[in-house]
């Protein structure tokens, strides 16, 4: 049975689209997506709500055993985050989560104790999995591995595109700022930070629509595992 079983790992900087991307291809090909910066996202809210400093080790790791983070999937296929039981897939997207997320991802421990929720779930099933070590760290085993990036100008006109659907009325320039900063902490921390595997096939969707950044990406996986990819 685990013959049969493929994943592929996408990585990326913030705002290159993967979750669209992964979830679509996924979709498509049929295999489960699992978007694992809404995992951390859960470990960012739940220390946002204690009031610890995000920053903190310490503070973060006192946190990690009364924590009970689980995620399913909802009538519609969308991934939900549960916090001691509680759904917070909405509360997990405001650009202040977008902060804690990053800087509790961090922390060594806070890794350590999300890497087997992620390993178990491609133990079981065909999974397209988004996140920024997922290539690295989580799945070195994938069978294929996507660095997906975009320009910093083009990844914030996307998401600031996306905010203002959801009516947020934040500015270019704001959310420029936020990304470049999450970017740079993202891509300078001790403890797996963001970078392509060195077997990576690098996709930079700065100059392609979402159907074509979707498009390659079926490609990849149709070359790399042939017509019966997913489950
Ligand atoms: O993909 P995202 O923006 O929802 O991720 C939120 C934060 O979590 C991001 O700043 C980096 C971090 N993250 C990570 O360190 N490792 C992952 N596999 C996924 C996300």
């Amino acid at each position: 049975m685990t013959e049969k079983l493929r994943s592929v790992a996408i990585d990326g900087p913030s705002g290159a689209g993967k979750s669209t991307i992964a979830k679509a291809a996924a979709a498509r090909c049929g295999f489960l997506y699992v978007d694992t910066g809404a995992i951390y996202r859960t470990v960012g809210l739940a220390a946002r709500r204690a009031e610890a400093d995000p920053h903190s080790a310490d503070d973060v790791a006192a946190l990690l055993p009364g924590l009970d983070i689980r995620f399913d999937y909802g009538p519609d296929g969308t991934q939900r985050m549960f916090l001691n039981g509680e759904d917070v897939s909405g509360p997990i997207r405001t650009p202040e989560a977008s902060m804690y997320a990053s800087a509790v991802s961090a922390i060594p421990a806070v890794r350590a104790f999300l890497l087997d929720m992620q390993r178990d779930t491609a133990r079981t099933q065909s999974v397209i999995m988004d996140g920024r070590d997922i290539g690295t760290v989580v799945l070195p085993q994938a069978g294929l591995k996507i660095f997906l990036t975009a320009s910093l100008q083009a990844r914030a006109a996307r998401r600031l595109a996306e905010l203002a659907a959801k009516g947020d009325k934040s500015a270019l320039a704001e959310v420029t700022a936020d990304m470049a900063r999450r970017d740079e902490q993202d891509s300078h921390r001790a403890a797996a930070p963001l970078k392509a595997a060195e077997d990576a096939v690098i996709l930079d969707t700065s100059d392609m629509t979402l159907e074509e950044s979707i498009d390659a990406v079926c490609a990849l996986i149709a070359e790399r595992f042939g017509g019966e990819a997913g489950r």
